[in-house]
């Protein structure tokens, strides 16, 4: 993977806390460029469809119930190998198993109010932006 794209959402819990500045904070120094961002809230719809990957999951209820629970900032990141260097800088998944300094490690609250979600493949940042910004190549045209 090599894009200069990926997604990202400040998850409910983090934004309660008032830690969208801390995070965007973090996320430009290490280098990368905000594309695009939006404060928004999910519906259900929303939160089901976004994470439909895992509706077998044991925590798919609770994870659309937390991620609808209030208000997410929704955001487009840019930086070369931009989906490896984000997941390098949020950490594990789990906030237990998470590197000192990552988002999730200063940040979440638990495996599933780990703060931020990352995009895992070029293909699936393209995905998800597409999700939340209409039209959303007008911003990789303006990249490139
Ligand atoms: P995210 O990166 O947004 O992608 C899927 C989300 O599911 C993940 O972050 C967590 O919020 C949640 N999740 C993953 N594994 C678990 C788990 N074992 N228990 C609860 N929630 C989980």
């Amino acid at each position: 993977m090599n894009g200069r794209i990926t997604f990202t959402m400040i998850k409910p819990g983090a934004v309660a806390k008032e830690n969208i500045g801390p995070i965007l904070k973090i996320i430009n120094e290490k280098g990368f460029h905000i594309v695009a961002m939006r404060l928004t809230q999910l519906s259900t719809l929303q939160a089901q469809t976004f994470y439909a990957v895992h509706k077998e999951r044991p925590f798919y209820n609770s994870l659309v119930q937390s991620m609808t629970s209030g208000p997410i900032v929704v955001a487009l990141l840019e930086k070369d190998n931009a989906v490896e260097d984000y997941r390098k800088i949020i950490g594990a998944t789990d906030p237990a198993k998470a590197e000192e300094g990552t988002i999730r490690k200063l940040f979440a609250e638990s495996v599933e109010a780990n703060a931020v979600h990352g995009s895992d493949s070029d293909e699936n940042a393209i995905i998800e932006s597409d999700f939340f910004f209409n039209h959303s190549e007008r911003f990789y045209k303006s990249i490139k």
